[in-house]
This record gives structure tokens, C-alpha cells and sequence, in this order.
């Protein structure tokens, strides 16, 4: 039988019981794959790795390595939570590596889309491979891979950059949620105790806030969008958008636009408010937003957020716009 397909009487994971009793199943084999071996795990915080970890902690303990790498690309109190999470939590053997500069002067005066991403994809292995050859006796290493990642790209994690370990550190792979589809995946975190802010997270580029910096990225202009998306999340939040549109974050472009802040004039961001709702991410529309929750939004930006002087509602749906903005 073929293990990377899912066999066509497996029950789809829609309550509480069927995920507890997918617990309970993968517990046993991860137990009987692993032994007492020590398994490693790419814990970004995202819904899928964070599945996994939860799962192999509970199976397995503190024989699972977890290395959580901050690449500075990171949403506000995206990486703090992942430490909250696990490791004061769930008391998890959590290695959490800044890496901030090392990504970010990396990334230094690169501004083509696809450049970036190599850059970024390209660091991160080489951070997680020098974590991965500090430890002794590592012979598993476990995969967030979920189902649609295996129809749509044969198997490869597409946004895990751990595909790419040398040859000398190819380890048995520990995949135990590779048969699900996403809303199983976030049935059996909840089952699980992981937050819902976790569980219920919405997509987030492997890239991170790097492809919303757009352009060469610049520390000022990371910290202006980091701080207008957390306005932004927060601002849906209360006014009850977080789980009803799919995908919201801002852009802010590389170039500048003049202003008049305390009557001079100044050159300043533009920053770009996306929001979209989709159902697979290959077309997306544009929610017809509350005006008045698009002001106060555009107000706490430009009262909070330093060097920005204007705030934009990108009306474009895919296509022909993509949804992220490089
Ligand atoms: P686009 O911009 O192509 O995005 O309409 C479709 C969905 O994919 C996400 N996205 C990415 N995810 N690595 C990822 O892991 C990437 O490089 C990447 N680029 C886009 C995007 O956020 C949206 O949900």
C-alpha cells in the first residue's frame, strides 16, 4: 500500500472524538517508529509544525528536539508566543535561535521577489542544519508535511525549507499528519490543547514579512510593517473579522511619498492594507470593509506607526492581482 495516499474509507476528522482517537493511534506508532530515539522537528508556530510538536511531545516527550528559528521576518509576538506555547507550556525541548541579523544583512540591498526567497529559504537551512549538528544521536526528523502538500507537490514541504539537508543528514522521516487535510489538522490541535490563536492562525508566507517589505528590505520599513499589521490584526480582531475574512496583513512598499506632518513637509511610506477572502487561494475577492473601521485603522497607523504618511485599501482580486504582493 501506498503510504502517501489516503486510503478512500478514512473517515474525515470532524469532532473531538475522531480526533482523540487519531491521537491516541499516532501516539502508538510515532512510539513504535521512534523508540527511545531523539527526533528533530523546524517548529515555525505555524498550524502544521505546530501540530506535529504538540503530538510528538505527547508521544514522545522530551525526545523531541524542536528548533524554533526567528529569521526577524516574523509577525509582532508571533515568535514570544511560540516560547510561551511550548516551552513554558507544554515543557518542550525547545532550542529558539535569533536570527535575526544574520537573515537580515543577508538580505541586505536584494530586491528581486524570487532572490529573497532563495536568500531566505537558503539561510534557514543552513541555520537549522548547524542546530541539527549539534546534537548527537539524531536519527528522525518530523515533517508538518500535511495531505494537499503531497497532491500538489509530490511530497515536498513546499514552504519547509528542510528538504534541503545534506546528504550526511538525511534522517528517517516522522510525518504523522501528512494524511490530513488542513481543517483535520486544526480538529486534532484543538483536541490537543493548542490554542485557538494557533490553530485557527491564517496562512503566513515561509518568507514571512519578507515579501511584504517589498523590494530590498530595510530594518525601519520591516518595523513600520510589523507594527501597521499588528494594528491591523488587532483592529479586525475586536471588530470580529479574524476567522471570517481569510488572509489580512499590510504591505509596505520601497518607495516614498510626500507629506506634511507639523507643517513640514515630509517623504514618507505608504502603507497598503490587504485583506481577502478565497477558498484555495487560487482566486481571491476583496471584503467590502466597515468605512469606519477602515479610518480608525488608518489613523492608528499613521498616529503610531513612525515614517508612514499615507494608508491605502488595495481593492484588487485575484487575478490578476496575487494576493501577497511579490
Ligand atoms: P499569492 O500571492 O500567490 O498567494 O496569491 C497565495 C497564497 O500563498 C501564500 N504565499 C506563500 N506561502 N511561501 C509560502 O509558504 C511563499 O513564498 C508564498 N508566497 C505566497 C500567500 O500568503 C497566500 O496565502
Amino acid at each position: 500500500m501506498d503510504s502517501n495516499k489516503r486510503p478512500e474509507d478514512m473517515k474525515r476528522i470532524v469532532t473531538k472524538e475522531l480526533a482523540d482517537q487519531f491521537i491516541e493511534e499516532k501516539i502508538a506508532e510515532i512510539r513504535k517508529q521512534v523508540g527511545t530515539g531523539k527526533v528533530l522537528l523546524a517548529l515555525s508556530g505555524g498550524v502544521d509544525s505546530s501540530v506535529v510538536a504538540a503530538l510528538l511531545i505527547k508521544a514522545i516527550g522530551r525526545q523531541l528536539v524542536c528548533v524554533h528559528v526567528n529569521h526577524g521576518l516574523m509577525r509582532k509576538g508571533e515568535s514570544e508566543q511560540v516560547l510561551s506555547v511550548f516551552r513554558d507550556q507544554l515543557s518542550a525541548n525547545l532550542i529558539y535561535v535569533d536570527a535575526t541579523d544574520r537573515f537580515l544583512d543577508k538580505l541586505a540591498g536584494v530586491s528581486d521577489p524570487e532572490a529573497k526567497r532563495k536568500v531566505i529559504g537558503g539561510e534557514f537551512i543552513r541555520v537549522f542544519e548547524e542546530e541539527a549538528r549539534k546534537q548527537d544521536n539524531v536519527k528522525f526528523l518530523a515533517q508538518g508535511t500535511i495531505y494537499p502538500d503531497i497532491i500538489e507537490s509530490h511530497g515536498v514541504k513546499a514552504h519547509h525549507n528542510v528538504g534541503g539537508l545534506p546528504d550526511d543528514l538525511k534522517f528517517e522521516l516522522v510525518e504523522p499528519v501528512k494524511l490530513l487535510f488542513k481543517d483535520e489538522v486544526r480538529e486534532v490541535g484543538s483536541a490537543l490543547g493548542l490554542p485557538d490563536s494557533m490553530v485557527h492562525r491564517q496562512p503566513f508566507p515561509g518568507p514571512g514579512l519578507g515579501v511584504r517589505c517589498t523590494g530590498a528590505i530595510t530594518r525601519d520599513r520591516l518595523a513600520a510593517l510589523r507594527e501597521s499589521d499588528a494594528i491591523l490584526r488587532e483592529e479586525f480582531d475586536k471588530a470580529g473579522l479574524t476567522g471570517k475574512v481569510w488572509q489580512f496583513f499590510t504591505v509596505v512598499p520601497d518607495y516614498r511619498s510626500t507629506g506634511v506632518r507639523g507643517g513640514k513637509r515630509v517623504f514618507d511610506w505608504p502603507v497598503v492594507i490587504r485583506a481577502v477572502n478565497t477558498v484555495d487561494a487560487m482566486s481571491a475577492t476583496v471584503p467590502e470593509l466597515e468605512w469606519a473601521l477602515l479610518k480608525k485603522i488608518t489613523a492608528r497607523i499613521l498616529d503610531e506607526v513612525p515614517g508612514v504618511c499615507r494608508v491605502l485599501y488595495d481593492l484588487s482580486p485575484k487575478g490578476p492581482a496575487t494576493i501577497e504582493w511579490e
